[in-house]
């Protein structure tokens, strides 16, 4: 198995094995393929060309994710007013699965998201309740209520419409991100 296709059953394997997934939702038993051609940002280079270091739970996404920078459909959400250039010249993220994903779920969305060192990502929030696993590199998390620098492995949650931000300081982040609940379909805002 290559592509997509490894991905899939890569992030399939560490949400059966990760109790912090596995207790968020159930694996989606909807997905059906939809061909979603490849779609290069700037990021995907760097993606591909990075050698991205998890834990042994985590690092068969992570190598499945390099493997397949080159045929995901990249997306980058914020517009250069919103982030700036640089921002947006290393992030980057592909839905995996979900109603605009490379395989169609109604039930659940997942997401692959990478940010590389020392970018600022705002405040933002969306409507679906969200999970973020790290899978390599590491950043801080903010929420109102607090603070967290995750680790690969580690997890953080934002409920429905909470506002949350991130910083990378000198690693970049890998991560994969559940979305759940209604507002499954539609982006996160910056709330300003
Ligand atoms: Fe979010």
């Amino acid at each position: 198995m290559s592509g997509l296709g490894a991905v899939l059953e890569a992030a399939r394997q560490l949400h059966a094995n990760h109790a912090d997934l596995r207790d968020y939702a159930p694996w989606p038993e909807d997905l059906a393929p939809a061909n979603l051609p490849a779609r290069p940002v700037p990021a995907t280079k760097i993606i591909a060309e990075t050698p991205l270091r998890g834990i042994d739970m985590t690092q068969p996404l992570i190598n499945a994710v390099r493997a397949a920078s080159g045929v995901a459909a990249w997306k980058r959400t914020y517009t250069e007013e919103e982030v700036g250039a640089h921002f947006r010249n290393h992030y980057g993220y592909f839905e995996l699965f979900g109603p605009t994903g490379h395989f169609n779920s109604s039930s659940l969305r997942g997401y692959i998201a990478y940010w590389g060192e020392g970018l600022n990502y705002d405040w933002h929030s969306h409507e679906a309740e969200e999970l973020y696993l790290c899978l390599a590199g590491g950043a801080e998390f903010h929420r109102s209520d607090g603070s967290l620098t995750l680790e690969p492995g580690q997890t953080r949650a934002h409920d429905s419409r909470q506002s949350h931000a991130m910083t990378t300081h000198v690693k970049p982040i890998l991560t994969f991100v559940l979305w759940r609940g209604p507002g499954l379909a539609d982006l996160p805002r910056m709330d300003r």
